[in-house]
């Protein structure tokens, strides 16, 4: 089989146990820029919430892998993809990592207009050349997809089917209703750690023992399991000891509990991770959503937000800083974590490690990464850890 790219070090499929990637996976600026191309642009990351753009004429312009993508909320309240660059010299509509309301899309530069939906509707000033016409100059849309409030972005154009990615996490995901619950809190966190180092972690419990000695007092942390993966996603539900509501220092729950679920959800915590960079950990009562930008080899931002039912912010005081507190606690003991992984794995005496039985997960999220350096993207290797 043609590899996509060439990484020393890096295990055949079938080699026997799954062991750690080489350090090059997480250190090397060819390997990143790789990912960002093959992954981030040619997938279908998570790239914000539905709630940034959620009035008619709001705009949000984002960064996915090397590319720049704004999106617009239509006045139909359709989100609209473009790719951020204005059809005459190339300057970018809105300035990455900003939001504003508008009705028409003026660039900044010479002023020329486009519509919500993309169209070119003047040329202020502009002395056109013969042969010129609005209508073939309106931006370059990409697709872009709402699922449970969250927005979804495929630069490329041809990665998988978001459906196929997300297969049966769909009707996982339904029950706790993200799309319904509101965000009360969030924070952004820059970690010195590759972007999988963060997923690795994130996938198992089996450092909670050492790291985590808050979160071992309200979930034991043997108790999770990984359901069969269907998607480009894997994970699935941990227990709560017997005194705890829910994932706070205490325990307690503050809020209220999520409208339909049924008496074992309410006993239960579910993690996710979707490929490449949302974390979903849905609560009894809340919902934290984890996403991941890369932005260097050895640097991720992490936006962390925490959602909660409309009634819970109805009832007077509701403070989230129950589960916030607890969670932020757990970020930092995790960042913490991965940033002395990354200097261990750009160490020379680095070695890939064998991953046990309680690293199920991981070892499958390496097996997908693994493939993908081979065949060059996540196409035809779906279900995750197949
Ligand atoms: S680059 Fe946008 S109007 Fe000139
Ligand atoms: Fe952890």
């Amino acid at each position: 089989m043609e590899i996509d790219i060439e990484i020393e070090g890096l295990d055949a499929p079938s080699a026997g146990p799954v062991r750690t990637l080489p350090g090059a996976a997480y250190t090397s600026a060819e390997v990143f820029r790789w990912e960002l191309e093959r992954l981030f642009e040619g997938g279908w990351p998570c790239v914000a919430a539905s709630e940034q753009v959620a009035e008619p004429g709001a705009r949000l312009a984002v960064r996915v892998g090397n590319e720049g993508i704004l999106l617009v909320r239509d006045e139909e309240r359709r989100l609209r993809g473009f790719f951020n660059v204005c059809r005459h010299r190339g300057h970018e509509l809105l300035e990455p990592g900003t939001t504003d309301r508008v009705r028409v899309q003026k660039c900044p530069y010479h002023a020329w207009v486009y519509g919500l939906d993309g169209a070119l509707l003047a040329t202020p000033r502009f002395d056109p050349p013969d042969g010129f016409g609005r209508a073939d100059h309106g931006l370059v849309p990409l697709p872009v997809v709402e699922w449970h409030g969250l927005v979804f972005a495929n630069c490329s154009g041809d990665a998988p089917a978001f459906a196929q990615l997300v297969g049966s996490l769909e009707s996982l995901v339904a029950g706790h209703e993200p799309e319904r619950l509101r965000c009360c809190a969030s924070h952004t966190y820059e970690v010195a750690a590759n972007w999988k180092l963060l997923v690795e972690n994130y996938h198992e419990c089996y450092h909670c023992r050492s790291i985590h000695p808050e979160l071992c007092r309200v979930t034991p942390p043997d108790s999770g399991t990984n359901l069969a993966p269907d998607g480009a996603w894997i994970g699935g539900p941990m227990e709560l000891m017997e005194h705890a509501q829910t994932m706070s220092l205490d325990g307690r729950s503050l809020g209220i509990p999520l409208r339909g679920l049924d008496q074992q959800a309410r006993r239960r915590v579910f993690y996710f991770g979707y490929f490449p960079n949302l974390l979903l950990s849905l609560h009894p009562d809340y919902v934290m959503v984890h996403r991941l930008e890369p932005l260097a080899p050895d640097h991720t931002r992490v936006e962390c937000r925490w959602l909660f039912p409309p009634e819970a912010l109805e009832q007077s005081g509701f403070d989230p800083a129950y589960a916030v507190d607890f969670w932020d606690l757990t970020n930092r003991q995790d960042w913490s974590a991965c940033e002395s992984v990354q200097r261990g794995v750009r160490s020379r005496g680095y070695r890939p490690g064998f991953l046990g039985g309680r690293e199920d997960a991981v070892a499958a999220f390496i097996r997908l990464v693994t493939d993908c350096y081979r065949r060059g993207g996540l196409d035809g290797m779906l279900p995750y850890g197949s």
